[in-house]
């Protein structure tokens, strides 16, 4: 009888034992706040810089033209928004206040606004709506796109380092207070305009939802100005909670460190500091830090001319280069941020458009060719506690973004096999770490079976693998078997998704 206790008690703690491996894996130091997640899956979207400078020629325009200076002869956001969902991208962010001051929303914070000129003065008259940021959201929402916001730190037209004569004597002449040393405080006056950004509704009074406000850190004067980060940021989460707050390191996602659209092979979504200590080199936000204090991911601005504001003599990138660029950047796990500036009619240019179009026929043309199915025979060097049904590779196919294949959770290398049933020419991989449980992985490889049965290294390079990573093969190869093999980790790794991507044969390739 005590026996038989006995051996019900081990029966059970053994039972016991088995239960507690399976639970799923512990978060792993940082993770990703719901709305960095969400934000992450964006990954690819439009910057709209529209303003005096569309009409200037001007890249930082000084704060010396008067409203009347914006004159859009056939403005049409609806145009903007249809084009950037056609050619797949998934959100705008517009430029409501760029360094110069003047606000395209009607702001009651400054006479320096569009609203005050000539044309918006026409179109009041009509009846016709003056205010762009609102314009450019309600256009968002018809065709089903995010909407974000640009609102410059730096402002030149209350700088008392930029002399502004073109403003003497009139309306505009406003107070200078930006700068820790001047008088009267700006931080106030950049959470009022904030304030009215985000708590900004549409013409029907239906709220306006932002996915991302963009706190560019870029300065050209002398004047030392100490932002409130932490009271701009409380304004944006007390009003817009889904939207995540870009600044050089953060809070929510970070600069890449250059604004030409690419980023070493290694990206980490941690850093160390925020957006109050000393900023980061250019390669260090590029890198990350890997286990680093703060989920920070980043995003790549860069731009489909050369300039950030539309003028007329600059060339437009090809489709080719714009595809070039997302592999180095939404390829390497970093939301792309791609700059396409109205011109002074305020439409996007038919070459612009036409590249647009482009770059999204060669992303499906090359990316929209998975050969992967769930139903597919998978194996794996081993599986978290045997557990086949939570955690088995074929979790790792399933085409779902909570499931993933894992191990035990002192297993730090492991491997992943997958049989293709036939033949294919293959040409590149999509792989996904689980990073809801934070960033794991620091090297991969994946190999390709060849016909004599050898599996041969085809993808021998993989560092961080983070929420995405593509790489494209320089030489197909014809296979029915693959392998990935995680070669380092800090933790259990968890391998979200694999696609392979190729076709039938390889016959005129
Ligand atoms: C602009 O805002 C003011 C209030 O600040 C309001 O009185 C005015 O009607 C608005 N103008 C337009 C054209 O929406
Ligand atoms: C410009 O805007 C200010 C403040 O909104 C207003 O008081 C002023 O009358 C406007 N001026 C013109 C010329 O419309
Ligand atoms: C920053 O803003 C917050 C919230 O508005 C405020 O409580 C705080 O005093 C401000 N900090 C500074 C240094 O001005
Ligand atoms: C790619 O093209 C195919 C065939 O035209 C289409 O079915 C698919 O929806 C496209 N995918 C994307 C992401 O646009
Ligand atoms: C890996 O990197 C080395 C050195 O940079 C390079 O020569 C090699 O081609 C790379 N291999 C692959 C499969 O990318
Ligand atoms: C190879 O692919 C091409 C184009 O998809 C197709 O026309 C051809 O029939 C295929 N050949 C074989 C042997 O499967």
């Amino acid at each position: 009888m005590k026996y038989n206790t006995c051996m019900r008690a081990a029966i059970w703690l053994w039972l016991f034992s088995i239960a507690t491996a399976q639970d799923a894996p512990a978060p792993y130091l940082q993770v990703p706040s719901h709305r960095q997640l969400e934000w992450q899956k964006q990954e690819l979207y439009a910057f709209l810089h529209f303003g005096p400078n569309t009409f200037t020629g001007e890249e930082w325009g000084r704060s010396q033209s008067r409203p009347d200076i914006f004159n859009p002869t056939g403005l049409d956001t609806d145009q903007w928004a249809k084009l950037l969902a056609e050619a797949g991208m998934k959100g705008m962010i517009l430029t409501a206040k760029h360094h110069d001051g003047m606000c395209l929303w009607n702001t009651s914070t400054t006479a320096y606004k569009i609203g005050n000129g000539s044309w918006a003065t026409k179109r009041v008259q009509t009846g016709l709506d003056i205010d762009v940021v609102r314009m450019a959201a309600a256009s968002a929402k018809k065709y089903g796109i995010k909407f974000g916001v640009y609102l410059s730190p730096w402002d030149i037209h209350r700088d008392p380092a930029m002399p502004k004569p073109g403003l003497k004597g009139t309306i505009y002449d406003e107070p200078q207070i930006f700068g820790d040393s001047s008088p009267g405080d700006y931080n106030a006056l950049y959470v009022e305009q904030l304030t009215e950004l985000v708590t900004m509704k549409l013409a029907d009074g239906t709220p306006i939802e932002l996915f991302e406000v963009w706190l560019d850190g870029a300065s050209g004067s002398d004047t030392v100005q100490t932002f409130n980060w932490t009271g701009f940021r409380d304004v944006i989460r007390q009003h817009q909670p889904n939207a995540v707050m870009w600044g050089h390191q953060g809070p929510d996602a970070r600069w890449v460190g250059n604004e030409d659209g690419f980023t070493l092979p290694t990206n980490w979504h941690t850093i160390s500091r925020t957006q109050d200590d000393v900023h980061y080199s250019g390669e260090e936000l590029e890198l990350g830090v890997r286990d680093g204090r703060y989920w920070t991911p980043s995003e790549s601005d860069a731009r489909i001319r050369d300039g950030w504001f539309y003028h007329a003599d600059e060339p437009s990138k090809s489709g080719a280069a714009l595809m070039d660029m997302y592999m180095k950047t939404v390829g390497r796990s970093v939301n792309l941020l791609l700059d396409v500036p109205p011109d002074p009619r305020g439409l996007i240019a038919d070459i612009d458009a036409a590249n647009l179009k482009e770059f999204a026929r060669l992303r499906n043309a090359t990316l929209d060719r998975n050969v992967v199915t769930p139903d597919l025979k998978t194996s794996s060097s081993s599986v978290r506690a045997g557990d086949m049904d939570s955690y088995g590779p074929s979790r790792a196919i399933d085409g779902r973004e909570d499931t993933y294949w894992a191990m035990d959770d002192d297993e730090s290398t492991g491997w992943i096999e997958l049989d293709l049933d036939t033949v294919y020419c293959v040409d590149g991989f999509i792989v996904q770490e689980h990073v809801a449980l934070g960033q794991r992985i620091g090297g991969y490889t994946i190999d390709a079976m060849d016909n004599g049965g050898t599996y041969r290294a085809v993808v021998s390079n993989g560092t961080s693998m983070g929420y995405k990573r593509i790489d494209l093969l320089d030489k197909a190869v014809e296979t029915s078997q693959i392998r990935l093999r995680i070669t380092r980790a800090n933790a259990v790794p968890l391998v979200q998704n694999l696609q392979v991507l190729g076709s039938r044969n390889c016959t005129g390739r």
